[in-house]
């Protein structure tokens, strides 16, 4: 099938706006918007910039804004997309070029959260034991993959400047919060009821729609939101 990329770019060292460069390729509608990406990369216009890796679905490196909407190149087949497709980078992170945006602030706001096992008695013999409900109450934000789609589509993101910690560093709060092995909590609670921290979600849920590995961000929301009133995880 014959699809038209319409694709925004931007080089910082020879532009001052963005602007748009538009590409007719042939393409099967089972490739996926990654692959028309590359067709124009390699077979058009080789200085096109974006970011990729692992084509699966797994590494998170090419979120992108596709027809409107925040999703993963690697993951959207063009059928389900049409014939036209629009990519732009990332909202609410300064580009780099074309479609690359700056991703330090994203992940200084990841490890802000700590994302790490927080436990101060010494270690077993062996593994710290945990029950199979116990670990079930984190599974699904385990889940996360740091694609940064559900963070720069949140209109309270946005609406911040960019300062809201934002729904993916509060589902990796999440994840160690509700670790029974984990006792960070008092100190995540801390930075979850920052200014900028949990409160600043108004439950838009748009990051739950954006979020390609399907994780239930407003129900980790409301999670963290329960253990930031009640002072402790119940
Ligand atoms: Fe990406 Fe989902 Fe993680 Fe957000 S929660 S960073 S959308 S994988
Ligand atoms: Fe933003 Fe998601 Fe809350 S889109 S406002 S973090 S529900
Ligand atoms: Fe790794 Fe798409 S290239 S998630």
């Amino acid at each position: 099938m014959q699809v038209h990329l319409k694709i925004q770019r931007f080089n910082p060292e020879t532009d001052k706006e963005p602007w748009w460069s538009e590409h007719d390729i042939e393409a099967e509608p089972a490739d996926r918007v990654l692959d028309a990406l590359n067709q124009v990369k390699w077979f058009q216009d080789g200085a096109l910039t974006y970011r990729r890796s692992c084509a699966h679905g797994i590494c998170g490196s090419d979120a992108l804004r596709i027809n409107g909407r925040n999703r993963l190149a690697c993951k959207v087949l063009i059928k389900d997309v049409g014939k036209k497709i629009t990519v732009q980078p990332l909202m609410g992170l300064p580009i780099v070029k074309d479609l690359v945006v700056n991703m330090e602030g994203f992940f200084a706001k990841y490890r802000s959260v700590k994302p790490y096992l927080i436990n101060d008695e010494p270690e077993p013999e062996r593994e710290r034991l945990q029950s199979v409900e116990d670990r079930a109450r984190f599974d699904d934000t385990t889940k996360c993959i740091l694609c940064a789609a559900c963070t720069t589509s949140c209109p309270s993101f946005w609406a911040a400047n960019g300062e809201y910690i934002g729904p993916a560093a509060i589902v990796q709060s999440h994840r160690f919060m509700f670790d029974s092995r984990d006792h960070g909590d008092q100190e995540r609670i801390s930075i979850m009821s920052d200014e900028m921290g949990v409160w600043r979600c108004r439950t838009a849920f748009n990051c739950v729609e954006a979020c390609p590995r399907g994780i239930d961000i407003t129900k980790a929301i409301a999670e963290v939101k329960m253990a930031a009133l009640r002072g402790k995880i119940e």
